[in-house]
């Protein structure tokens, strides 16, 4: 659970909200100058331009974990993210270690619009996921199975992974977390992408037969038979990202026959049957990369969030990228976080008024800390 630190905020949203993108800018600069070097603003891939433009280190979900977890001298996290980020800045920049260098002075970390969730996420909560395990104990044993969250969850998700002796991935170590995890039991339960799940462990030779989905709104078992689970080796959650998903086998189609020779990159939240038509696929950080290191002329078609496929699109003039979709696939979460927000969050925090700070509480921290080491320690 996340505790809502309560404020009195010196600086109310609206008016930020009729300002110019130009004003906006020249304020949260100077905060910026104003805080140097305790102010760390950190931005995902997926951010409007204009936000990365301004954010210190922008990266993917895994190298945001690091950034967050290498801070020194930084005192206050603005994370243009979602709300899971958040959290994980907070746990892993207030780490004991890191707490007492601090002598106890912890690091606020500010999500500038508090309504940027994450669909996907959220369909997992931690009641379901309790049940879900006692269900399973009535047919396997609990013992011989790793949590593995994705880290696209709730805290006290990754806290109950860490409590069971499991890891978090990202899209960026899936395949690594998984084998560090068949490396431990032999069986995994895999929450809450099931795409990224079954997409990683596919590729380690798993049979489909062998992963069931879990249904938390099924009747029993998921909605598998006893038999079914006793199968298995992967128990899939049956979670999804809403913009990933929307990505179909017709467009990798449509991009092929309409640009022969092209290249087909996807994110490894996409379904199934997009994925394995792709030629490549990859974190965020990956496709970024990916881009980078091609030849001009290089030809390809990106299955990923809107605002990451344009901006690699402007930044790569020599390359002709598309997007494999043809209609929006825009992640309205992330969207939130804009001029106007990152304005009135950091003038907040300057004035001593922080709002929207995200901090979990101690015992959801410790324990989902376990977790998100483990996977600062796999790659
Ligand atoms: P990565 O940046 O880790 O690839 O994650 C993508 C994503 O969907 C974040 O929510
Ligand atoms: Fe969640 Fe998908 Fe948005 Fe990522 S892109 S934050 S997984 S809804």
């Amino acid at each position: 659970m996340t505790i809502a630190v309560p404020t009195a905020p010196q600086f109310e949203l609206q008016p930020y909200k009729s300002l110019s993108n130009d004003e906006l800018q020249q304020r949260i600069d100077k905060v910026r100058q104003q805080l140097g070097s305790r102010l760390l603003i950190l931005g995902h891939h997926y951010q409007q331009d204009e936000v990365i433009a301004l954010a210190d280190l922008s990266g993917d979900s895994y190298q945001l974990s690091q950034m967050a977890a290498a801070s020194a001298d930084c005192r206050y996290i603005a994370f243009c993210g979602v709300h899971f980020m958040a959290e994980t800045a907070d746990i892993l920049a207030n780490r004991p270690d890191k707490l007492a260098d601090r002598h106890g002075e912890r690091v606020q970390v500010v999500l500038p619009d508090l309504a940027a969730g994450c669909s996907m996420a959220d369909m997992a909560g931690i009641r379901q996921i309790e049940s879900a395990w006692d269900q399973l104990a009535e047919v396997i044993d609990t013992e011989d199975i790793t949590p593995v969250t994705y880290i696209n969850s709730a805290a006290s998700l990754k806290a109950f992974v860490g409590r069971h002796g499991g890891i978090v991935c990202t899209s960026s170590n899936a395949k690594a977390a998984l084998e560090w995890a068949f490396a431990r039991t032999s069986r995994v339960m895999f929450f809450p992408d099931q795409h990224l799940g079954r997409n990683t462990a596919t590729g380690m030779g798993i049979p489909l037969e062998q992963m069931p989905v879990w249904d938390p709104y099924a009747d029993e078992l998921g909605g598998s038979t006893a038999e079914q689970i006793q199968a298995s080796r992967v128990i899939l959650w049956k979670g999804h990202c809403s913009v990933h998903q929307m990505f179909r086998p017709e467009h990798v189609a449509l991009a092929r026959k309409n640009h022969p020779g092209i290249k087909i990159l996807v994110h490894p939240e996409c379904p199934r049957e997009v994925f394995e038509l792709a030629d490549e696929s990859g974190s965020t950080g990956k496709i970024i990369k990916t881009v980078e290191a091609a030849p001009p002329g290089t030809k390809w078609s990106i299955g990923t969030e809107l605002h990451l496929v344009n901006r690699l699109k402007q930044q790569h003039p020599e390359q002709e990228i598309h997007f494999l979709s043809p209609v929006v696939c825009m992640c309205a979460t992330m969207y939130r976080i804009d001029l106007a927000h990152l304005a009135w969050s950091l003038e907040n925090l300057a004035a001593g008024t922080p709002v929207n700070v995200i901090e979990v509480d101690e015992e959801t921290a410790k324990w989902s800390l376990v977790a998100l080491e483990r996977m600062l320690e796999v790659k």
